[in-house]
């Protein structure tokens, strides 16, 4: 079935490319970023459109949805947890990512917070920058024959526990669509969670934010961890509870924490940010020019195929 789609609102920065590809296909493009931070001007601009593509920073709630006369939604990235996709539903919008486009990218800055937390790079860089040279400071430990937990061994997940058994980390997990022979195949051995946590040196978390992953790391789970066991979260704010993982830093129960996402971002409660035992990057998962290329092309792709009556992919 063929789908209208004679202009598209674009709200958050994403490649040109995206643009060009729509437009060579007779697609009017309205870009404008600004309107992802100022609601009352998006919701007077969206009536005229047929389509929307947003990375995170628009968020696309019931209302904003109810107010559009939209048939399709677009992230350019995978997770679409800042659209609400039940109300596009009922209203019959159709929502789509781009799944995959960014995998490489993620895994590749989950590693290097991996990394990164075992050596102490941050706080030594900017302690090299303030003029130090405080080599007793920042004592390291190796990665080999340390343990990796991986929580959702999906796409990003599987990449990081490959990637990180080059360094020699024993890779375990935990996917309750993945099973304990599908893991083996690819080398992580599958534990319950409750047997997952104790066993972990790094624990790094790959799953969407939906109910049964809210807070699913909290003060609890990290008291039945290793003490100073270290902690990744480059998938969704709130996957790690902020207020219990700042009590366990504090007390030295977790030693080391790698945020690349924030419940709030950008996070107007500093205190994660600022914690010497964190590590922390303003979501820069899918920030590399060949994910935003990848995922610029695919949803304008995606988006083509959807009008043409071609293909339906995506979320
Ligand atoms: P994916 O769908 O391939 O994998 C997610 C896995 O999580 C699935 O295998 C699923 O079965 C599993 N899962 C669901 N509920 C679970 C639970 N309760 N416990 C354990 N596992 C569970 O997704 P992906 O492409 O690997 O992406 C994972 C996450 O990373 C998404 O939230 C996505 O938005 C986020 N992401 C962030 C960035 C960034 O910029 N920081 C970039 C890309 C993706
Ligand atoms: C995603 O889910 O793809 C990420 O949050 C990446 C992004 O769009 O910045």
């Amino acid at each position: 079935m063929a789908l209208k789609l004679n202009s598209v609102l674009i709200t958050d920065d994403v490649d040109p490319k995206c643009i060009d590809i729509l437009k060579r296909n007779g697609v009017e493009v309205v870009f404008n970023p600004k309107l992802a931070k100022d609601k009352e001007a998006l919701l007077a601009e969206l009536p005229r459109h047929d389509g929307l593509i947003v990375r995170s920073a628009t968020k696309v709630t019931a209302d904003v949805i109810n107010a559009s006369n939209l048939s399709i939604i677009g992230r350019a990235g995978t997770g679409t947890d800042n659209i609400d996709s039940v109300a596009a539903t009922n209203k019959g919008v159709i929502v789509m990512n781009t799944p995959g486009g960014n995998t490489i990218s993620a895994a590749e800055l989950t590693c290097a917070m991996i990394c990164g937390l075992s050596r102490n790079i941050g706080t030594a860089c900017i302690s090299m920058k303030e003029g130090r040279w405080d080599r007793k400071l920042f004592m390291g430990s190796e990665l080999q024959g340390k343990t990796l937990a991986v929580v959702g061994l999906g796409r990003i997940g599987r990449e990081v526990a490959s990637r990180m058994r080059s360094f020699g980390m024993k890779t375990i997990g935990y996917d309750p669509l993945v099973s304990a022979e599908e893991s083996a195949a690819f080398d992580v051995t599958s534990y319950p969670l409750e047997e997952l946590w104790p066993l972990a040196d790094y624990i790094t978390v790959h799953v969407p934010l939906i109910p049964p992953t809210k807070n699913l790391i909290n003060g609890s789970v990290f008291s039945k961890c290793k003490k100073g066991v270290k902690v990744i979260n480059c998938a969704r704010g709130g996957i790690i509870d902020e207020v219990e993982l700042l009590e366990a830093l504090n007390s030295g129960q977790c030693g080391g924490a790698g945020l690349d996402v924030f419940v709030q971002e950008p996070p107007k409660d500093q205190s994660l940010v600022q914690h010497p035992n964190v590590l922390a990057t303003p979501h820069l998962g899918a920030s590399t020019t060949e994910a935003q290329s990848r995922v610029a092309e695919e949803i304008a792709q995606q988006f083509i195929d959807a009008r043409d009556g071609k293909s339906l992919f995506g979320a």
